[in-house]
């Protein structure tokens, strides 16, 4: 990207993990580091962008001159992302966002020795980008990512259409792949095209990508 290509636009981001409370010391959550979603943030901010990065729970620092709401739940990254994205221009959803969450938090710790077997009722968390692509009077550029064990270019693009996005960006994750590691692949759909962004470290691969993005956004927008 070229430094200032972003200048007076807003860029939101979902980065890591989501936790999603069992009890007052359990939680359900996922490998998610938010090194991705960081990357992309810092990548914006140098694209000259007013970054607000929503992050789940990691310990990762704040790239200089983003803004910066933490969050941990699903529902908190909802509401986050629901109050910044009429204001934004593009959406980035890199967050891993759990599509459980436990029907009850129990209000004290569940003793092990009340329960022969544990069975944990889950429910539905809302779908965050669908959330905000649902929206009748939607101007904002969407971004999503899928992350995949198998058949990525598939699923990707079902993604990308159920999902109503402009862009997909897909990773293969798995056994030190995608998740936490510091390089990471890229299969990038929109309509119309797509891009392979070869094995690289996740800071280089923001920028690749965020070069697309900003290509696609100025695409959309003079038609
Ligand atoms: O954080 P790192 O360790 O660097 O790892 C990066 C990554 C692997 C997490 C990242 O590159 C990635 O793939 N993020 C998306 C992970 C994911 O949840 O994918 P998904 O295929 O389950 O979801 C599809 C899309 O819907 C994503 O844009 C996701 O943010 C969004 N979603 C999913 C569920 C939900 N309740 N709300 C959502 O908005």
């Amino acid at each position: 990207a070229v430094p200032g290509q972003l200048k007076g636009k807003q860029v939101l981001i979902t980065a890591g993990p989501t936790y999603e409370p069992i009890d007052p010391v359990r939680f359900i959550g996922n490998r998610s580091s938010g090194k991705m979603g960081f990357a992309l943030a810092q990548a914006a901010q140098e694209a000259g962008a007013e970054v607000i990065l929503i992050a789940g729970p990691v310990s990762l620092p704040t790239p200089t001159g983003v803004q910066r709401v933490n969050v941990e739940t699903a529902q908190q990254m909802l509401d986050a992302v629901t109050a910044e994205a009429n204001h934004s221009d593009i959406f980035i959803s890199c967050a891993a966002v759990a599509d459980y969450s436990p029907a009850k938090v129990e209000a004290n710790k569940i003793k092990k020795t009340t329960h022969d077997k544990l069975i944990l009722e889950l429910e539905p968390t809302t779908d965050i980008v669908s959330s905000v692509t649902s929206q009748p009077d939607l101007t904002l550029f969407v971004v999503g990512f899928a992350a995949e064990t198998r058949h990525i270019a598939d699923y990707a693009r079902e993604k990308m259409q159920r999902k109503k996005l402009d862009m997909i960006a897909a990773n293969q994750v798995g056994e030190g792949q995608g998740f936490a590691v510091d390089d990471n692949a890229l299969q990038v759909f929109w309509t119309g095209g797509e891009q392979l962004l070869p094995l690289a470290p996740k800071s280089q691969l923001a920028r690749d990508l965020m070069t697309l993005i900003i290509e696609r956004f100025y695409a959309k927008n003079s038609t």
